[in-house]
Formats: C-alpha cells, sequence, structure tokens
C-alpha cells in the first residue's frame, strides 16, 4: 500500500513508506545539487582535480561525452569558470537537458551513428578520440577513467550518507560509469560496519558482461565497460526499462516525486528484492535526478506506447516483477 505522505521541503532523505513489505525504503535525492543532478559532484570534483593539476587555464577547451545530467553540470562549472565546453551527446540524451548544456553556453554535438554494440557511447569517445588528434589544446577528463569521478562519491556522497542517514542495511546504486558505485564501495570498504551493496544496470548495458542491446532511457548503462569499474563486494542486478518505467510511475503517482529514469531502475531492484530483505531493515536506494527532464518519454503515454507496447501502460497497475539477472559478484572478476 502507498502511503500519502509528502516528502518534507529540504529534505534530501525521503521514504517511500509502503513501498516494500517488510522493510523501510529510502531515497537519497540527489537532485537538489546545483544544475539538478548528483553528477555536479563529479564535474566538480573532475574540474577541480584538473585545475589544482594545472591543466586548466583561463579559457581552456574542454570536450566531454555525456548522456546528459554530466553534460549539465559541467557547462555550469565552464560557464562560471569561463572555460569553453562541447558535449558529445546521441539521441537518447533528454532533449531538456540538451537545451539545458546550451543554455548555458556549451555547444552541443549529437552523434547519430550505432557503435559495434547498438549503443552510442563507442561512437562518442571515437569522435572526441578524433577531436583530440586534430585540436591539441583540447582537455578531455573523461568521466569514465578519472579517478576524481570516483573520489567526489567517496569523500561526498558516501559521507553524507554515513553522516545523516547512517549505515543503511541495504545500499542500492545505479551503474552508468560506475563512479557512484566504485566511490561508496571504497567508502564503506572502510567501515566496519558497511551496507550489502547492490549494484544496480539497465538490462543491455555490457558493463555487467550481458549482452548488449538497445536502450532509450539515458543516465545508466554503457556500451562499452567503464575503465573506473571494478570488482568488489556487490551484487548486481539488471533492470528492463520497462520496470524501470513502472517504478518511476508508481513513485510519481503513489508519492508525488517525479523521479528520473535511474531513481526507477534501483526502486525497481530494490522492490524486486523486497522478499528478501529481512523484516525491518532500512534500504537506501540513491536517486540520481528529478523527472523533469524525462516528461516528453517516460511519463508520455504515446512515447511509451510507440516503443514498449500499449501492454506496458496496463502493467502501470500491477506490481514490479523479478529483475531479470541477478548474481553475487565473484573476486577478481
Ligand atoms: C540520471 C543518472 N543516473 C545514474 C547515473 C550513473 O551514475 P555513475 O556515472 O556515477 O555510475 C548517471 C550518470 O550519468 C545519471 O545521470
Amino acid at each position: 500500500m502507498l502511503s500519502p505522505t509528502v516528502p518534507d521541503p529540504g529534505e534530501d532523505f525521503v521514504q517511500l513508506t509502503g513501498f516494500l513489505p517488510h522493510a523501510e525504503l529510502w531515497l537519497k535525492l540527489e537532485s537538489r545539487n546545483p544544475a539538478g543532478s548528483i553528477k555536479m559532484k563529479t564535474a566538480a570534483a573532475m574540474i577541480g582535480a584538473a585545475e589544482r593539476d594545472g591543466l586548466l587555464r583561463p579559457g581552456a577547451e574542454l570536450i566531454e561525452s555525456t548522456s546528459g545530467n554530466l553534460g549539465v553540470a559541467m557547462a555550469a562549472i565552464c560557464a562560471a569558470r569561463g572555460y569553453r565546453l562541447t558535449l558529445v551527446t546521441d539521441p537518447n540524451s533528454n532533449y531538456r537537458s540538451v537545451q539545458q548544456m546550451r543554455a548555458l553556453g556549451a555547444e552541443v554535438v549529437v552523434i547519430e551513428r550505432r557503435d559495434e554494440n547498438g549503443g552510442y557511447l563507442g561512437s562518442r569517445i571515437s569522435y572526441i578520440t578524433l577531436r583530440l588528434a586534430t585540436e591539441p589544446g583540447l582537455i578531455w577528463l573523461n568521466q569514465y577513467e578519472n579517478p576524481a569521478n570516483v573520489a567526489a562519491h567517496r569523500d561526498g556522497t558516501a559521507v553524507e550518507i554515513c553522516e545523516r542517514f547512517g549505515v543503511p542495511d541495504w545500499l542500492f546504486v545505479g551503474v552508468g560509469t560506475s563512479g557512484t558505485l566504485m566511490g561508496c564501495l571504497e567508502h564503506f570498504g572502510t567501515l566496519a560496519t558497511r551496507p550489502t551493496v547492490v549494484a544496480v544496470d539497465a538490462l543491455g548495458s555490457v558493463t555487467f558482461g550481458g549482452a548488449p542491446a538497445r536502450r532509450l532511457i539515458p543516465g545508466m548503462g554503457a556500451s562499452r565497460k567503464p575503465k573506473i569499474f571494478g570488482p568488489g563486494e556487490y551484487r548486481r542486478v539488471l533492470v528492463s526499462e520497462r520496470d524501470t518505467i513502472v517504478a518511476c510511475r508508481r513513485i510519481a503517482s503513489g508519492y508525488g516525486l517525479l523521479v528520473g529514469g535511474s531513481t526507477g531502475t534501483v526502486v525497481a531492484a530494490a522492490s524486486a528484492h523486497g522478499h528478501r530483505l529481512p523484516r525491518g531493515s532500512r534500504v537506501l536506494a540513491i536517486s540520481p535526478d528529478l523527472g523533469s527532464a524525462y516528461l516528453d518519454t517516460i511519463y508520455d503515454d504515446g512515447w511509451v506506447a510507440t516503443h514498449y507496447g500499449d501492454g506496458l501502460l496496463q502493467d502501470l497497475t500491477r506490481p514490479a516483477r523479478e529483475p531479470v539477472r541477478e548474481e553475487p559478484v565473484k573476486a577478481g572478476t
């Protein structure tokens, strides 16, 4: 049964009362960061590290591959610092995110060619590599490899969880570049009491080693394994885009929280775990952004019916299904 409770203004830990049968489910809302998403931490950490390393002089020109939120966050910082920025996106990037990038002064390049895995990441990176080869001053901070991406969440997100929420029993983290996941694992690895960490990715992403498939919702997943992704003590779950949409719609209509796609994905994973979670356990899911950039997609009935069929609209009244695959990670993988 869903709770009619309205989240307190200003509160970034919000409980989805009644969502899980026996356990408490909480969201850590990252939408309150400037630029509206968790990626403000990554952007600030990468640019800050590059400035400390003397890599960025006034008027420097940067290029970055992004599915949306990192681009908006980098555009905000570059506007304030006077750096020029080119953002390389693809047709899955939210229109609203691209509008924000442009409004903040970034140049946006949309790569239409799919890579060998049917995604766009490989093509976006090939484009950047080509530009770097011909433009010697151009700087690529590369969120898929940059250790500052991990450090942002080790020293930021994970510490905030410990200080303001306490160590949860279970922590569900979405995986895109895997910066959030790897940073949280690094921090929680130093503690005597740790949460059970569940890394959640989109079905069709190759990061966990699964078969590539077409995906439409930006934020999570990759068609190339990110270099910063590595082994550790966590479980892995893949969630279909259909279950992501069902969860987003349930959270919006039942709790008045218009969440972004990857919040739906991590909540769908937690929901599918519901019966396995010990009674009374505190479960925390990281919510990277809100849903206003997804109004033309996840929250649009026409878009949903076109891409996933009319049946999905009927599914919106049914409980979420099991995740497609779950496995404890093996040491050294
Ligand atoms: C909406 C959203 N969800 C999830 C993620 C994944 O975060 P990370 O790159 O830290 O794995 C991102 C990153 O771009 C995102 O924008």
